[in-house]
């Protein structure tokens, strides 16, 4: 079994001592794990000698009417799945702990990337991400931290931190882990009926027509996208985006080069999102 620390005094004084004479590795979670999470584990085993696995659903990311209270948590089911993967240690804070007097407090604001995107339909959510992936950060005190690149604009912001704020932890992102039929693993999956899962596969199908339109150009790419996902009458879109992988900064009809493809969208009451990396051109 992992050994479960459930106090930021006991992470810190145990994970002081670890820090000594291994490297730690940190994946940090909100529980309902899947095997998107356990595959990060697997690269964080490969990169570290102790792994340290942090649970906690973190409400200051969460705003006002989205699903902090319904979020899952199965900590058991969740342990479980650590021990079998042989993680190390499970870092399971009380809020209380995290946030003795709320969350209202000192936090961490990302550069431009944290007003895009997400943050248009997720008010205050990367504030919340940056200031708890901090904190975690200076608990923990890791040499290598591991996130999915699910969550693509999290993880440029969190390597964006690490750069500016000249934190000596290695960012290393996981590739998408998708179901058979293509659906990304996510812990909100669990949420969607049988009608909503078949809907939800509209988000990957627009990423692939995205990707696939991509020696037409920026326009033909997000109109291939959006139409997959208006043929879907359980799907609502958010947006359907493209960046520039290294800046994340959107890209206009003359941009040639690498790019991510993100999509956003309600399916059901269920708010899902995807990405693929594309190429805008003709030549690869
Ligand atoms: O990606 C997540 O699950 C969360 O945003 C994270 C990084 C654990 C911070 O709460």
């Amino acid at each position: 079994m992992p050994h479960v620390l459930t106090t930021i005094a006991e992470a810190k004084e145990v994970l002081r001592e670890v820090g000594k004479t291994d490297t730690i590795a940190l994946v940090p979670t909100m529980g309902a794990l899947h095997d998107g999470h356990l595959s990060l584990v697997d690269i964080a085993k490969r990169n570290a000698t102790k792994t340290v696995v942090s649970v906690f659903v973190n409400p200051m990311q969460f705003a006002p009417g989205e699903d902090f209270e319904r979020y899952p948590r199965t900590f058991d089911d969740d342990l479980a799945k650590l021990d079998a993967a042989g993680v190390d240690y499970v870092f399971a804070p009380a809020v209380s702990d995290m946030y003795p007097e709320g969350v209202k407090q000192t936090r961490v604001v990302g550069g431009y990337a944290a007003g895009l995107l997400e943050a248009a339909h997720r008010l205050a959510h990367f504030d919340g991400v940056l200031t708890v992936v901090t904190k975690l950060f200076n608990i923990v005190r890791p040499n290598v931290a591991v996130f999915g690149e699910k969550d693509a604009q999290q993880l440029f912001l969190v390597r964006r931190l690490v750069r500016d704020l000249n934190l000596d932890i290695n960012v290393i992102g996981a590739p998408i882990i998708r179901e058979d039929d293509g659906l990304a693993l996510s812990s909100r999956n669990r949420y969607l009926s049988t009608e909503e899962r078949a809907a939800a596969l509209s988000l990957v199908r627009a990423l692939s027509a995205a990707a696939s339109n991509g020696d037409r150009g920026i326009r033909e790419m997000i109109s291939g996208a959006q139409g997959a996902l208006m043929d879907e009458k359980l799907v609502k879109m958010d947006y359907v985006s493209i960046v520039d992988p290294e800046t994340f900064a959107l890209v206009n009809e003359a941009y040639r080069g690498k790019a991510l493809v993100l999509v956003a969208a309600r399916v059901g009451t269920t708010r899902l999102i995807d990405n693929m990396s594309a190429y805008v051109g003709e030549y690869r």
